[in-house]
């Protein structure tokens, strides 16, 4: 079914080849600015082999990726920040030994004159932006409710926390687009429902997401389009219930759960 909207991401006919493992089979879908959209799969599916490609961490075998007009394909990772998209990691990336605020401050500073290492030599003419970006990085962990633990080592923290700090310093560079690799892995239920509401409000204050989750019942209640992939290859996309209605889907990945007694 055709959705309404402006596209804002594009992978098209994406094929990654590891030697003889082909990890994603000509893939193609789109992502609507201000979409919530899943990207689901049994494990070794091809996820995160693909979040490496759109983020520029690989380059593919072939396809093409488009964001916000621009082919970003074979784009280097900082060139396609820059151009408004950050990602959070399926194994947490925390500098776990600056501060919270800080880690943040390094997504932040990607808008800034001065680069994070001028900003640390404190000269004068830069003290003032140095503050500004301070500012702006508690704002972001206000938006995730850390802000009380700013001035905390980053590795003191307990792992739910660790990941809203991954999320405030990937909203800190002001992207119009987030990916998120698993952000429900690890987290109690109280842990989850928050960064759902997290999510949920950064959407409706414009932001896009694209998330890899396993966590079937986040994936069914938050997203407005799921992407399905099994073994490198689309086997299915819609709306949620489309989704739970779609029989090869069903049988690939939701059925896993459904057969056990
Ligand atoms: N750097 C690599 N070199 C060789 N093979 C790789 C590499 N990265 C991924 N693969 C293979 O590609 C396939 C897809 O892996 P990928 O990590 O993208 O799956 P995934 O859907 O993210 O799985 P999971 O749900 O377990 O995180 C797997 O068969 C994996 O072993
Ligand atoms: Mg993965």
């Amino acid at each position: 079914m055709k959705r309404n909207g402006q596209v804002l991401l594009t992978v098209e006919h994406i094929t990654k080849q590891f030697g003889g493992v082909v990890a994603v089979n000509d893939v193609s879908f789109d992502v609507n600015k201000g979409e919530i959209l899943a990207v689901i799969g049994p494990n070794g599916a091809g996820k995160t082999t693909l979040f490496n490609i759109v983020t520029g961490i690989l380059a593919p075998s072939s396809g093409t990726v488009r964001f916000n007009g621009t082919d970003i394909t074979g784009k280097k990772p900082y060139q396609i920040a820059q151009l408004g998209m950050t990602r959070t990691f399926q194994n947490l990336e925390v500098f776990t030994n600056m501060s919270v605020i800080e880690n943040v401050m390094t997504g932040a500073h990607r808008n800034m004159k001065t680069s994070f290492l001028q900003a640390g030599l404190r000269v004068p003419s830069v003290k003032k932006e140095e503050k500004a970006v301070e500012e702006k990085a508690m704002r972001c962990l206000e938006k995730v409710g850390i802000a009380h633990l700013a001035y905390e080592r980053a590795e003191t923290l307990p792992y739910g926390n660790q990941r809203l700090l991954e999320i405030a310093r990937a909203i800190a560079a002001e992207p119009a687009l987030i990916l998120l690799d698993e952000p429900m892995a690890g987290l109690n239920d109280e842990e989850s429902r928050w960064l759902v509401e997290v999510i949920l409000q950064l959407r409706k204050e414009g932001l896009t997401f694209v998330f890899v989750e396993h966590d079937m019942e986040t994936v069914m209640a938050i997203s407005d389009h799921i992407v399905v992939l099994d073994n490198g290859v689309k086997i299915g996309e819609g709306t949620p219930e489309e989704i739970y209605r779609n029989k090869a889907v069903v049988a690939a990945y939701l059925g896993e759960e459904e057969t056990v007694c």
